[in-house]
């Protein structure tokens, strides 16, 4: 005798070899859409690319001696007595926007804290804020490369 569960049942129903062969089919699209997902974030930085190289205003938009949030830009624009810097206003655990508070960065999603030199303070953030290039393009605008890395003591000289 043959037991039941061995049985084909009737057109329709669901035997035990069709269902294994739905789940070995669901398993297999499911890794193909995986392998989909991540050639497509491979691409994504061109697909969603941000300028890297922007204009983001003229010498007497930024205070001396302030920190300006660019919220567009996600950066904060230093101007002191000597010149101009740009820092990162994206936190480095998890991305999410820093505020200035007192005399340092904070994140407000987890608490991580930066000194005026993106140093971090306190985590979770494993690293530290990086800076970028600045200078002045052609119309006179203070222009920020997000492409090109700094320290927090190259400024744009300006005296
Ligand atoms: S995103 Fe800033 S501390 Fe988590």
């Amino acid at each position: 005798m043959i037991p039941e569960t061995l049985m084909e049942k009737p057109k329709g129903g669901l035997t035990r070899r069709r269902f294994l062969g739905k789940a070995a089919l669901g398993c297999a699209a499911g890794a193909g859409g995986l392998a989909g997902i991540a050639a497509l974030r491979s691409i994504a930085p061109a697909l969603t690319r941000t300028k890297k190289v922007f204009s983001v205003g003229r010498l007497h938009d930024f205070p001396v001696n302030t920190f300006t949030l660019l919220p567009k830009h996600k950066v904060f624009i230093l101007r002191d007595h000597e010149g101009v810097r740009a820092v990162s206003a994206i936190c480095t655990h998890l991305g999410c926007v820093l505020k200035r508070v007192e005399d340092e960065f904070r994140c407000p999603c987890h608490g991580s804290r930066f000194d005026d030199s993106g140093q971090v303070i306190s985590g979770p953030a494993p690293s530290a804020l990086p800076w970028f290039k600045v200078d002045l393009a052609p119309d006179g605008r203070i222009r920020v490369h997000t492409n090109q890395r700094t320290t927090s003591q190259d400024k744009l000289r300006l005296f």
